[in-house]
């Protein structure tokens, strides 16, 4: 999960460095002549800036980790390109002054000090995929669409139903149910190209669909997408010859589906570790 991998890259990666901060303070309390004597300036030039720029790249993985659970996040696409460069930069650019102050050639940083400018290029790549891939302006309007299993869109609509449903519940899912996933229908609700809401629909047999995982991201919620997308659930069901949408609501859901239209029947029952209860309407 993407906004998760880089605030945990960025807060580990803050820890390193500071921790890394305090250990140059401690080799210059000491008098480490490793460290202060004048033939190892440039030991000390390069590890210096191996801290700063470890603990500033580590809170911009922070950043972007907010940004990409944000309304604001960039599309799929641009946001896992530029994780990718993100966390080649991480690794160039401290690591490039690390071993250039750790091996020295006379007055001069080792070789290592090439990985900077690959760093460099690398960091500035990112911040560029980034700054191109905000939104231009207020969120765009909702649209509705199917998504084809095992396309980059399912892969968001996977993420945000482990985040929405799951991740909260303690719950990671069983190691055979993306393949379950391959035969039924995927549907998403697209603010531009940023999914915020997504469900799927399972043949059950004798003319029945039931709806099963609808997960609206979390800064959406309460803003009539969830709404718009079971309603139009209900519509690519209908085309499809369905009789009958079934369901099993988490009872914090119910309210949500009996305004819709939807009943309940049966008794309720635990799934997922939580209480929920079928309910049903005909299309
Ligand atoms: C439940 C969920 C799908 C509803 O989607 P949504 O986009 O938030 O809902 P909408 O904005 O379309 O809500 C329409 C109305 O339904 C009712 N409603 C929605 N969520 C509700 C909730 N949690 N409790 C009570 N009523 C709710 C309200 O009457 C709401 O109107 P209001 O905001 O003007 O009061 C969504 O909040 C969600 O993903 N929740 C977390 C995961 C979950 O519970 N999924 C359902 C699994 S069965």
């Amino acid at each position: 999960m993407l906004p998760l991998r880089h605030l945990r890259i960025g807060f580990w990666g803050l820890l390193v460095f500071l921790t890394f901060g305090v250990v140059l303070e401690a080799l210059h309390g000491f008098k480490i002549g490793l460290y202060l004597d004048v033939e190892n300036e440039p030991r000390r030039l390069a590890w210096r800036l191996a801290h700063a720029h470890g603990t500033l790249l580590s809170l911009l993985h922070v950043v972007f980790g907010l940004l990409l659970g944000s309304r604001y996040a960039p599309p799929a696409a641009a946001a896992a390109r530029a994780s990718r460069l993100l966390v080649a930069a991480t690794l160039l650019l401290p690591g490039g002054f690390l071993l250039g102050g750790l091996f020295l050639h006379g007055g001069d940083p080792g070789l290592g000090i090439l990985l900077v400018p690959l760093g460099a290029l690398t960091l500035f790549a990112a911040v560029f995929v980034i700054a191109r891939g905000l939104p231009a302006g207020a969120p765009a309007k909702v649209t509705l669409r199917e998504l084809a299993f095992a396309s980059p869109e399912y892969e968001d609509s996977w993420q945000l139903r482990l985040r929405v449903l799951r991740e909260p519940l303690g719950l990671r899912p069983g190691p055979h149910e993306r393949d379950e996933e391959s035969g039924l229908v995927h549907l998403g609700a697209f603010e531009g190209e940023r999914l915020v809401a997504t469900l799927m629909l399972h043949d059950v047999g004798g003319g029945r669909v039931r709806m099963r995982q609808v997960a609206v991201a979390f800064e959406r919620q309460r803003s009539g997408v969830g709404t718009k997308l079971v309603r139009f659930s209900e519509e690519v069901a209908r085309r499809r010859g369905f009789r009958e949408m079934v369901l099993h609501a988490r009872e914090t859901a119910v309210p949500f589906y009996e305004r819709l239209g939807y009943q309940t029947y049966g008794e309720p029952f635990v799934e997922v570790t939580i209480p929920h209860i079928a309910m049903r309407m005909t299309l």
